[in-house]
């Protein structure tokens, strides 16, 4: 087993051109340039969620990275779900219940987009990264394509063995396996099976690496070494961390949200569609558990629901409070670190390599 652990680690360190099977998830709103910076120049792979980024802003992070280091890095975005159906009179009670919790909100928030997706990934191809990360779904054919002919890797996130062999028939180059435990949104490529369909890292692993002949990347619950190594020992070929870089220096989170995770169990974590109309999970707050306890309206399908408690979550995250902020947690946020993101890498690294030596 050790020489077929070290093997799968060999092969994607070849892929990804990187020293330690280490990787940092792409986080949305949480990827400053200076932390990928840390992990790349410490061998592992640096990330940057561009779902909030402008082109020209993809751009500059990428300049930002290149100012500082010379490692590999993944560019990641989110996959546009198809568009609501429209429903005026459920918009309406969602904005006067949201209303309650902040700002007053008008029921056209619910009609705020994101960013063109395909602008984003023409920006993304001038970058050439080692990947494009994708979640939520699959790029088109034409998308693969172009990819393929500019030798940036397809990395695409997928919650379900079901999803994997689509990702594997599509043409992904790396799976990300991401397990229930994990911070932040679900990958689910059908919003509605987020919840229903949260299967954890312990079973998905190993079924993924028996069903699909690609390298697995684990991401969820993981944080230390001991749940790196039971990623790879499963199946993984590498492991790529969220939560557990969140309270790093480099991160310069904001220190009610950098407290909470280190005080956060298991399950002080829950999924919500609460946030976004997405199934995400996140540290338990007086908001998440108004949806719970059947409080709030049923939530608007995503991007509708993340319109409307826009003005909320803005007003939170400008005052700190952990009852109404996106505070974005995996189940394993107490064994986050406040340490440097390379001191981080580093001994993940070296206990790994320590374990698979006296296996
Ligand atoms: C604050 C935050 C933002 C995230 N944003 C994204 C994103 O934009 N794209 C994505 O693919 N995954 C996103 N994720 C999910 C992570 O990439 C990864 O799957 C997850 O953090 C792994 O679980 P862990 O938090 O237990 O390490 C986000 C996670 C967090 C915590």
């Amino acid at each position: 087993m050790q020489r077929q652990i070290q093997d799968r680690i060999d092969r994607f360190l070849e892929l990804a051109s990187v020293r330690h099977p280490v990787l940092l998830a792409p986080m949305a709103g949480c990827c400053p340039p200076a932390v990928s910076m840390a992990v790349a120049n410490a061998g592992g792979l640096g990330a940057c969620g561009a779902l909030l980024f402008e082109p020209a802003r993809i751009s500059a992070w990428c300049e930002a990275f290149h100012a500082g280091s010379n490692g590999s890095f993944s560019l990641n975005l989110w996959v546009p779900d198809p568009e609501p159906l429209d429903d005026v009179v459920a918009d309406r009670l969602m904005a006067e219940a949201m209303s309650d919790w902040g700002p007053t909100v008008d029921a056209a928030a619910a009609l705020d987009r994101p960013i063109d997706f395909e602008s984003q990934f023409e920006a993304i191809l001038e970058a050439r990264p080692r990947f494009f990360s994708t979640i939520m779904g699959l790029p088109s054919q034409s998308m693969v394509e172009r990819l393929q002919t500019l030798d940036i890797l397809w990395m695409a996130t997928v919650t379900t063995v079901g999803e994997g062999l689509a990702a594997a028939a599509a043409g992904a180059d790396v799976l990300v396996a991401q397990g229930a435990e994990a911070g932040g949104h679900r990958g689910a490529f059908d919003a509605g099976d987020g919840i229903s369909r949260a299967v954890g890292s312990f079973s998905l692993i190993p079924a993924l690496a028996d069903q699909v002949d690609l390298p697995i990347v684990a991401t969820g619950g993981i944080a230390d070494a001991r749940t790196a190594i039971a990623a790879l020992v499963l199946g993984a070929s590498a492991v790529q961390i969220g939560t557990g870089f969140l309270r790093t220096p480099e991160m310069g989170l904001d220190p009610a949200w950098s407290e909470a995770l280190r005080a956060t169990r298991p399950e002080d974590t829950a999924l919500t569609r609460g946030f976004s109309g997405r199934p995400g999970r996140a540290i338990r707050s007086k908001f998440v558990e108004a949806f719970e306890k059947g409080e709030m309206p049923e939530p608007r399908p995503y991007p509708a629901q993340r319109g409307l408690t826009a003005a909320m979550r803005n007003e939170a995250a400008g005052t700190s409070d952990m009852e109404r902020m996106q505070a974005w947690a995996g189940q394993s946020a107490m064994l986050s670190s406040n340490r440097g993101a390379a001191d981080i890498v580093e001994q993940l690294a070296a206990e790994i390599r320590t374990f698979l030596s006296v296996m």
